[in-house]
């Protein structure tokens, strides 16, 4: 055994001891793409397999483009493209999220936050009041002109048939109530956010960069008193900076399954894996598919003023790549992307601040409270 796994056993067996033990009862989950890489989705930013990495394919001028507003208006089809690509129905759940779902059978969970668009969390039956979907999902869409909302089925057979879905009612671009760069997060992401971190006990952060804001802060608002765990193929965001820190390398779903067995969970985790791989996956996402949020503040808050301006970039509130992207402290670049299309009313500082994309280690990052406390407002 290296000595990586040596660690990760020593650290995963007292998490499962003080589990058993009753010293974490609101346990908050923090999940990103990685936690679906094994389904089949690729994630953003893991070499050779990630989107960047994987670009040609979509046509974009520059990464973000993707989930960019401004570059969805003139241009859908790359977002559609992966749209069908990640369309919920298509990818079964992976053992991490039926291990998210056990924890909250087993009555640990306060949370789970996800930034994911895959809806797998919901797929592998953890209730709908336990998620946070940061980024919204495919689950309900929008006319992106007059903000109507659309019939998720008609969206749907878009998707499916490479078509672009329009408003019914002006003929605008409809896309899926995904939180795209520039836009607000959903109203419910900052409620949870501030209730359920100061009763957290575990924060529990999987397969994530954390480089995209503000989902990155919550494990940064975590209490002294909270204990942070990560489970990932390298250590993120500002990890290792408190001495409590606890961080388990390599595969979320080796890892996870490792932790199931020292807690005695492991029967229960094949048993859940194995029936849900039976049941008719599509029907089961179509049977749940509603016009709209059953859930206050699920659906993507209404643009300001600047937004529909056609300002994308860090405004409070809304999604961001890296904080702190301007500042260079020394830190390493490791992206830096392309050239966004020029457009008539992009104000040249916002435009700016979401085209030079340095993604950096946030590790020399101190918390800060009012900073996560702006983006509330
Ligand atoms: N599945 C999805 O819904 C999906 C897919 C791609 C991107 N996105 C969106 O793009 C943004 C990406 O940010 P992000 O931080 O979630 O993803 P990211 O690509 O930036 O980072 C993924 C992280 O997970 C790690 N990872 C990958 N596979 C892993 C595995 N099997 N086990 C353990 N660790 C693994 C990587 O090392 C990396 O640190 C999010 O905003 C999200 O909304 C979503
Ligand atoms: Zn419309």
């Amino acid at each position: 055994m290296d000595s990586q796994a040596v660690e990760n056993e020593k650290i995963l067996k007292n998490v499962a001891d003080d589990i058993k033990n009753g010293k974490y009862k609101n346990i908050c989950v923090m999940v990103g793409a990685g936690i679906s890489t094994a389904a089949g989705i690729p994630d953003f930013r893991s070499p050779k397999t990630g989107i960047y990495h994987n670009l040609q394919k979509f046509n974009l001028p520059y990464a973000e483009a993707i989930f960019d507003l401004e570059y969805f208006r003139e241009n859908p089809k790359p977002f559609f493209e992966l749209a069908y690509e990640l369309m919920p129905g298509r990818y079964m759940p992976t053992p991490t999220h039926y291990f998210l779902r056990l924890m909250n059978e087993k009555g640990l969970m306060l949370r789970c936050f996800t930034q994911n668009i895959d809806t797998l969390e919901r797929i592998a039956g953890v209730p709908e009041d336990k998620i946070v979907e940061a980024h919204g999902s495919f689950q309900y869409n929008r006319c992106i002109e007059c903000k109507e909302m659309a019939d998720s089925g008609y969206v749907r057979h878009c998707i499916e048939t490479k078509d672009v879905p329009l408003c019914e009612k002006c003929k605008g671009y409809v896309k899926p109530t995904i939180v795209f760069y520039g836009e607000g997060l959903p109203s419910r992401f900052f409620d949870c956010m501030y209730e359920d971190m100061e009763k957290c006990d575990l924060a529990l952060v999987i397969g994530t960069s954390l480089l995209v804001h503000p989902f990155a802060d919550l494990p940064e608002i975590a209490t002294e008193n909270c204990q942070r765990l990560l489970i990932n193929r390298e250590v993120v965001g500002d990890f290792s900076e408190r001495e409590s820190d606890l961080m388990v390398l390599g595969d979320c779903d080796a890892l996870v399954r490792q932790l199931c067995k020292y807690l005695d969970w492991e029967k229960d985790l094949d048993e859940l894996v194995k029936a849900n791989n039976e049941v008719d996956l599509l029907a089961d996402v179509m049977s749940n598919v509603t016009l709209e949020p059953k859930l206050k503040g699920t659906n993507v808050e209404e643009d300001t003023e600047d937004e529909k301006e056609g300002v994308t970039g860090a405004l409070p509130g809304t999604i961001s790549i890296s904080d702190g992207a301007t500042e260079n402290d020394g830190a390493e670049e490791i992206v830096s992307t392309g050239q966004k299309p020029n457009t008539q009313n992009s104000e040249p500082e916002a435009r700016e601040s979401s085209t030079t994309t340095v993604i950096k280690p946030a590790a020399a990052k101190e918390p800060d409270k009012s900073k996560v406390e702006r983006r509330q407002k």
